[in-house]
């Protein structure tokens, strides 16, 4: 069955963007695809990350992963670290991919803003490892939110390169001259790009300094809804019609997150809500998140402080992935002419 790959960076706290863009979508896939998921804590340290942090961060993803549905039996679980061959893979693909396309990176550009010079190589080369960790598996699907469609098509953009300046070797071992596949993105539903609760231009991300502007993964009930009774609205009542979101990203973007949570379309919603006002539709997207995410919260905190049995899963998971991981660098090794 086709095989799907997704990773989440272990670098500070997971929040609802995460959860609605990635993570719950992970869960369904596992009836249809392989599913291979991964803590990548080796792009976590292209910023610095304190090593006891870095700790805590992968066991709550890997714990997010787990509360959230994914089963770690059926799907692969494991942090990046443990298969080398990420590493390697990657390294090979350093010297494919050309240093102007890592600069056209717009996350590359917005985390490394006026200080280019002074960021660490690796974050450079993100994508390449990205790249990396997605066709050491040939994975086809990859489930991920808006912000990493750019890297999804420099993934196939390595994988096109590599195919064709090994394409002679590639035959001559007698390997599929279609060596690494081509990648489809899976981004789809109403919650791929989640905005800020403060600011519906803004991306909720991890690195908003302000703590109301996403709903962590870890906030309690009370937190939880005091964030989306506070949250930044126009003065309209809800439009009728998607349509009627048009120019309204707070409304669009908290119709969208109704709509993630409870599997329905934004126009579902609006049918529902349509013509209320914030009064209204407040309360009961509080209510629906407290519903879906508190029981989340409270079986992550009890994961994470069970040490053992999370990070059995993830050596579990990275013997299974080093064994398919391995299988492509075998191949790719005599592709590329290292001996053994
Ligand atoms: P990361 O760790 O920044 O984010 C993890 C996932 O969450 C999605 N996401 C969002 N979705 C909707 N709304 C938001 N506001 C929001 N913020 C984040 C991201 O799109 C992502 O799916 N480079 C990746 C990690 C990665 C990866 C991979 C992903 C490494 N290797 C291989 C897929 C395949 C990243 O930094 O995600």
């Amino acid at each position: 069955s086709p095989r799907v790959f997704s990773g989440i960076q272990p670098s500070g706290d997971l929040h609802l963007g995460n959860y609605l863009g990635a993570i719950r979508r992970f869960v369904p896939l596992q009836d249809t695809h392989e599913t291979i998921y991964c803590v990548v804590d080796m792009h976590a340290i292209t910023v610095w990350q304190e090593p006891n942090d870095l700790r805590r961060a992968t066991r709550e993803v890997a714990a997010a992963f787990i509360a959230a549905g994914v089963d770690p039996k059926r799907s692969i679980v494991f942090n990046q670290s443990q298969v080398m061959q990420h590493a390697e893979l990657a390294w090979v693909f350093n010297c494919i991919a050309r240093i102007g396309w890592m600069n056209r990176m717009t996350q590359f550009k917005d985390k490394a803003g006026k200080n280019s010079e002074n960021v660490s190589l690796g974050l450079l080369a993100y994508p390449s490892l990205m790249a990396a960790d997605i066709l050491l598996y040939k994975a086809t699907a990859v489930p991920v939110g808006d912000d990493q469609k750019q890297h999804l098509e420099l993934t196939r953009d390595i994988a096109a390169k590599f195919n064709n300046d090994y394409a002679a070797s590639i035959v001559e071992q007698g390997l599929d001259p279609d060596f690494f596949p081509i990648t489809e993105p899976l981004i789809a539903g109403p919650a791929t790009r989640i905005m800020s609760l403060r600011d519906g231009t803004k991306k909720m991300s991890k690195s908003d300094p302000s703590d109301q502007s996403r709903i962590s993964l870890l906030d309690d009930a009370d937190a939880i809804s005091k964030k989306i009774k506070k949250a930044t609205t126009d003065p309209a009542e809800l439009p009728l019609d998607v349509e009627g979101l048009k120019g309204r990203p707070e409304a669009d973007n908290l119709v969208g997150i109704y709509a993630a949570l409870s599997d329905k379309t934004k126009a579902e919603v609006l049918t529902e809500f349509g013509g209320q006002g914030w009064g209204k539709f407040k309360p009961a997207l509080a209510d629906l998140a407290v519903a879906q995410l508190a029981p989340m919260s409270g079986e992550m905190r009890r994961l994470i402080e069970d040490t053992t049995t999370i990070d059995g899963i993830l050596r579990d998971g990275g013997e299974r992935a080093a064994a398919i991981a391995e299988k492509t660098m075998h191949d790719v090794r005599r592709i590329v002419g290292f001996i053994r």
